[in-house]
């Protein structure tokens, strides 16, 4: 019997972006109210846990990745008395809650930063007479001058101000923070930025490099992401979650240049997982996919953590856009629930949405957009729920403001109520597939044996009982070409007979 402390190794997640998620006031912004209100919704879908984006007190300048107030929540997302609601409302059904934990930097409105802006522990933050060559991950320099005349680092937006992780009474906030969302009852934490916080001594420069630098992360390093010192601070927080009762976790959002770099987060003393962004970046093919997955398992047995599995996010275009076409996205999404480790889900994935391209520019509100042209908007347009896009598709209750980004009229089709009960849609595909994955418990947990395939098809065996097909090729392939044979638990797409076409992942009991 596994612990039920190890709720989070097989779990599957779902990413509430509250902003967009619903909303319960009519304002045409989504709220915790919201999500209250859908949690019958999200316990029938069948997840196992709801990971909320940021709903604190923030200016939005980064869509509420900058936080003023640690420990409330925006007006516009709701009330402490909302998230207790929330918690005890997901707990009731079985869904575990966990939060958006932003330590790397804070809102430029943040008491401690309008503090350091008068002269007052402007050592909580980085703050230096010079620039280096350090650029922010939004586009242009990292730094921005004060009205002092220094300049104070932000990887990020300047309303984002990099807190300097040296001060003790940093560190000692944050352990505070943790705590006041621990006594709130959270099962969890997910670290933005984890591997950002500490960054290397001196502040050399990085140094001439072709492009931005934001864009070689993937193969080298540079001196401020991904620094040793960084596992201190989760050895420290680490006693902290352990020492509450029910298995409390966190998950670290850490973009390193190796899985190898990536399992050093995770461990018994420190954090509990890491998203897993090389499968999500993998394209549709089954080497690729083969290659991420046996790489992802492997360093994830060596620090004998589970691996974490996610396709779509609110950074990221959606993966209907990203892999070209609705087939392969849920194709995929089969692919992924039938793996050990856990799954994260992002809001509106489940309705197959695909990435809005065409919003007005005026409305994209991404602080990356107007410095390098490239915007995360159109993965964060309030879900459709029911209804017409003149109702907003029921984004909030009758008479709303309009949704604050606007929704595509083609998403009358993937409302979640023209969706239900309709045996081929997504929401039913996604419904059926984790009912699949708590009655074969083992699916979630274990290791996996490839079978030997056609180069484009990927066999795997998990349980004895379970297997899996995913063609990812051009030419439909037959079961028993495969040497297969069984029941067809749920398949992607149509299949006719015993083939399995194109851009198809099919489940078999056998
Ligand atoms: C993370 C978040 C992203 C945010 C950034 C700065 O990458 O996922 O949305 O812009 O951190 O906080």
């Amino acid at each position: 019997m596994p612990d039920p402390a190890d709720w989070w190794r097989d779990a599957v997640v779902y990413q509430v972006y509250p902003r967009s998620f619903a909303d319960s006031d009519g304002d045409g912004t989504g709220d915790l109210g919201g999500v209250v209100r859908r949690l019958p919704y999200l316990a029938e879908l069948g997840v196992d846990a709801l990971w909320l984006s940021p709903f604190y007190t923030s200016p939005l300048a980064d869509g509420g990745y900058d936080v003023a107030d640690y420990r409330d929540v925006d007006p516009r997302f709701g009330s402490l008395a909302d998230f207790d609601a929330l918690v005890a409302g997901a707990h009731e059904r079985g869904l575990r809650v966990i939060v958006d934990l932003v330590p790397n930097h804070t809102s430029s409105e943040h008491p401690w930063f309008q503090e350091a802006l008068q002269g007052r522990g402007k050592d909580r933050y980085i703050f230096r007479d010079e620039p280096n060559d350090w650029e922010s991950i939004f586009g242009g320099p990292a730094w921005t001058q004060a009205p002092d005349g220094s300049y104070y680092l932000h990887l990020f937006a300047p309303e984002q101000p990099d807190l300097n992780w040296d001060h003790p009474e940093v560190r000692a906030e944050f352990r505070s923070i943790l705590r006041f969302w621990l006594d709130r009852g959270v099962d969890g934490f997910r670290v933005d930025v984890a591997h950002g916080m500490v960054k290397a001594a001196g502040l050399p420069d990085v140094g001439p490099k072709e492009g931005r630098q934001a864009e070689m992360l993937g193969d080298e390093q540079v001196p401020y992401f991904d620094q040793d010192g960084v596992h201190e601070i989760y050895r420290e927080w680490r006693p902290i979650l352990d020492s509450y009762p029910g298995g409390r976790m966190a998950v670290a959002e850490a973009w390193v240049s190796s899985p190898a770099r990536l399992a050093r987060y995770v461990g018994p003393d420190e954090l509990h997982q890491a998203f897993n962004f090389e499968f999500m970046m993998a394209g549709f093919d089954a080497k690729s996919f083969r290659e991420v997955i046996d790489r992802s398992l492997a360093e994830a047995e060596i620090v004998g953590a589970p691996t974490t599995w996610v396709l779509s996010n609110h950074d990221k275009p959606r993966h209907v856009t990203r892999h070209g076409s609705l087939a392969r996205a849920r194709a995929a999404t089969l692919l992924m629930l039938a793996l050990p480790g856990s799954a994260y889900l992002y809001q509106g994935e489940e309705l197959g949405l695909d990435e809005v391209l065409d919003l007005p520019d005026e409305l994209r509100e991404d602080p990356a957009f107007l410095r390098t042209g490239e915007s995360r908007d159109g993965c964060r347009v309030p879900l459709p729920w029911s209804g017409t896009q003149a109702e907003g598709f029921g984004f909030g209750p009758a008479g709303s403001a309009a949704p604050w980004l606007p929704q595509p009229a083609s998403w009358a089709a993937l409302t979640a109520a023209a969706q239900e009960g309709d045996p081929g849609s997504t929401l039913t595909l996604y419904r059926e597939a984790l009912r699949l994955r708590k009655a074969h418990p083992a699916l979630g947990l274990g290791s996996i044996e490839w079978v030997q395939a056609p180069e484009e098809v990927l066999v795997l065996r998990r349980e004895p009982g379970f297997t899996l097909v995913t063609n990812t090729g051009e030419t439909p392939v037959t079961l028993s070409a495969l040497g297969l044979a069984g029941e067809v638990l749920l398949a992607s797409g149509p299949m006719a007979g015993e083939t399995v076409p194109p851009d198809t992942t099919v489940w078999l009991a056998r």
